[in-house]
């Protein structure tokens, strides 16, 4: 369910025509709705009313401070991979209390960071890992509190480059090794064990992989049990898909009730890591049509986004679907294009091969889904500015990233005296 539809022929975010916000802040954009990010938030939130739980947005999805701060209002906490990413989850008001940190890479200054400002939990990757956080913890005189990701093999069924839960990949500690590295996490001075994670995938469609996974861990949660040790968190990270095309990802009130009868009886409080289930639906990238450009084999819709604009149809082949934000009558022609942007590189482009109706310089088109790993995947090469980002709510928007500037460009590139 999302807030982008047609009134009047002209495609809306909310109250608000998309072709007016294109006027006033330019193309490309970002397009956010408020009353939909609220939706999918209360959605995800729903099954699990009664039950001790606290989900933690995953902030590479989108990481911009305005829908981090709704993220906080609504009681969110975040998952963070990064200093970065902890810097601004702070910045935006979530306690730190309220913050996990994944990722297999965690520097020893983001590792001091996050030990200072008290977060959660640390996910660890990797016993190497698990030694440095017990001997920075020492140093700092804390205790930090960890859970062990565990990698439970199994396969979630989905894009290669975003599935993380099977032993080949590079996340996680292997389930049988996991039991040996709680051991020696017990035997650590400034490690207090909290919890158990796992993270299996992104933009999963099946509940199954899911429950087979959580079937795993609590055969090593039982083990675990019987040597001692037990645990406050279960962490199931992210993982849930949503529609881009035609694929039919369960609803989150089933995926919930999924885990909540997997889990029942284990008595400890749930984590979530949902970053494109919130997000992803409720975001759209708005561009504008430079050129058509017919060849004998194909005809190309040249338009001002690129792929440094949205990188997920170059990186995985990724379907966006692409709206006209002027409806065209029914009668309208449809030709089979591709949507290319700018950059010089043959990867770039947004859709292939799509039938689409005729389209013409100047037209308006809406990049659809792009809220989740959109914007926060963007970059400035070819030295394009970033674009702007905003939030609609009702008949009104706000910018949330200002479009950036050529200085922005050149800020903190410096050219050695000898150069001068
Ligand atoms: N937790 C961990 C440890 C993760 O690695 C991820 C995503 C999530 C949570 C959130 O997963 P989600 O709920 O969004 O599926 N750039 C790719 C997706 C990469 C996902 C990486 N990890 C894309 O554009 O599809």
């Amino acid at each position: 369910m999302h807030d982008f539809s047609y009134h009047g022929g002209i495609l809306h975010c909310g109250d608000v025509r998309l072709d007016r916000i294109a006027r006033e802040v330019g193309t490309p954009f970002y397009c956010y709705s408020m009353p939909t990010l609220v939706r999918h938030i209360e959605a995800f939130e729903e099954p699990y009313k009664a039950i001790d739980h606290q989900t933690c947005f995953a902030m590479k999805a989108n990481s911009n401070l305005a829908i981090l701060s709704l993220m906080t209002r609504y009681g969110l906490g975040a998952d963070v991979v990064s200093g970065g990413e902890l810097y601004k989850a702070t910045k935006a008001g979530i306690p730190a209390d309220k913050i996990v940190y994944s990722g297999v890479g965690k520097t020893t200054e983001e590792i001091d960071m996050a030990i200072s400002a008290g977060i959660m939990m640390f996910n660890i990757e990797s016993q190497q890992e698990l030694e440095v956080i017990n001997a920075r913890a020492g140093e700092l005189g804390r205790k930090a509190p960890i859970s062990i990701r565990v990698n439970p093999d199994v396969d979630p069924r989905t894009h290669p480059y975003i599935s993380t839960g099977l032993r080949s990949h590079k996340f996680g500690i292997d389930i049988e090794a996991s039991t040996t590295q709680y051991l020696r996490a017990r035997e650590m001075d400034h490690i207090e064990i909290v919890g158990i994670d796992c993270h299996i995938g992104s933009q999963l469609t099946e509940v199954r992989p899911f429950i087979d996974a959580v079937e795993r861990l609590k055969i090593l949660i039982e083990e675990l049990a019987q040597r001692g040790i037990v645990f406050r968190y279960l962490d199931l990270g992210g993982g849930l898909g949503i529609t881009y095309s035609d694929e039919q990802p369960p609803h989150p009130r089933e995926y919930g009730k999924a885990i909540i009868d997997t889990v029942s009886g284990l008595g400890m409080t749930l984590i979530f890591e949902p970053g494109r289930v919130i997000v992803g639906n409720a975001g759209i990238l708005v561009t504008r049509v430079l050129y058509r450009k017919e060849t004998p084999e194909k005809t190309f819709i040249v338009v001002d986004a690129g792929m440094n604009d949205l990188i997920r149809p170059a990186l995985y082949g990724a379907y966006h679907e692409i709206l006209p934000v002027e409806r065209k009558a029914p009668e309208t022609r449809t030709e089979k294009a591709d949507v290319v942007g700018p950059i010089c590189e043959s990867s770039d482009f947004l859709a292939k091969d799509r039938d689409l109706p005729v389209l013409a310089r100047g037209d308006l088109i809406a990049v659809m889904s792009a809220g989740a790993y959109g914007f926060t995947m963007s970059s400035n090469y070819n030295s394009r500015p970033r674009p702007p980002e905003v939030l609609v709510d009702g008949d009104a928007y706000s910018v949330i990233f200002k479009r950036q500037t050529y200085e922005d460009l050149v800020a903190g590139e410096m050219i050695p005296d000898t150069l001068r």
